[in-house]
């Protein structure tokens, strides 16, 4: 998955080089469209008490912006990650004045366990790669949020056209195939949240407080796959 990644560092990394710190920087049309994503990733986390929280694909770390927006009397502990070194230096110098709760850093795996792992947009540019190769890199992700939330974790998807239409460039699919494998290859309950306005639906995956060990979580489906 080296070549895929890659082709997705420099994608990302080219929208906020020419954008800039905006919604059009990380690919979303508007903020609009960007703040209720986030709204339907939030329901996941209790507010009635601090938290941790890693948003993995962070961009500029808009997420941020929007926690101290509508959630400023919560304290959240939170730690961006982005597989695009020019979106964490733009992140970086938007946050430089939150040090102390808010640090971004590199990559593609979570570094460290917090309550909640939430990510959104990071699985809709495909990028021309093969249907098949996306899913087993979404799959890793999702394994990887899974073993590093306390709590639980969130993420969004595109949903198919109603015409079935596809597009090289973006991933879309319907949910069962995702709820199945949170519910069955990962162990976790799983909330669908659908309806909110736009074409996507958002997953709220909550773990079982024992993680599952390595290998229970990496194991493949006994039966063939229906997606
Ligand atoms: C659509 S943008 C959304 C950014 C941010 N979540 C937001 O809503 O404002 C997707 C982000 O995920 C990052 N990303 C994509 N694939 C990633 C991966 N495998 N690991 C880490 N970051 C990734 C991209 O660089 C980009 O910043």
């Amino acid at each position: 998955m080296r070549a895929l990644r890659a082709q997705v560092r420099s994608y990302y990394s080219r929208k906020i080089e020419r954008h800039g710190s905006t919604p059009l920087g990380v690919d979303w049309p508007n903020a609009v469209s960007q703040h209720l994503r986030f709204v339907q990733l939030l329901k996941i986390c209790d507010f009635t008490k601090p938290f941790s929280l890693t948003d993995f694909g962070c961009g500029y770390g808009a997420l941020l912006e929007f926690l101290a927006m509508r959630h400023a009397d919560c304290p959240v502990t939170y730690r961006g990650i982005d597989i695009s070194p020019a979106m964490v230096a733009a992140a970086r110098r938007r946050w430089s004045d939150r040090p102390d709760d808010a640090t971004f850093v590199v990559g593609s795996r979570c570094p460290d366990v917090t309550d909640y792992v939430l990510t959104s947009g990071t699985f809709n540019v495909r990028l021309g790669r093969p249907v098949a190769e996306w899913k087993r890199y979404v799959e890793t992700i999702l394994t990887d949020m899974q073993r590093k939330s306390r709590i639980g974790f969130a993420a969004n998807f595109m949903l198919p056209h109603d015409q079935g239409r596809t597009e090289q460039a973006l991933y879309r699919t319907r949910p069962q195939p995702w709820v199945d494998f949170c519910r069955k290859q990962l162990g976790c309950e799983v909330e669908l949240l659908t309806d909110y306005g736009l074409r996507e639906f958002t997953l709220l995956v909550r773990c079982p407080r024992t993680p599952l060990s390595p290998k229970a979580a990496v194991r493949r489906p006994s039966r063939p796959s229906r997606r």
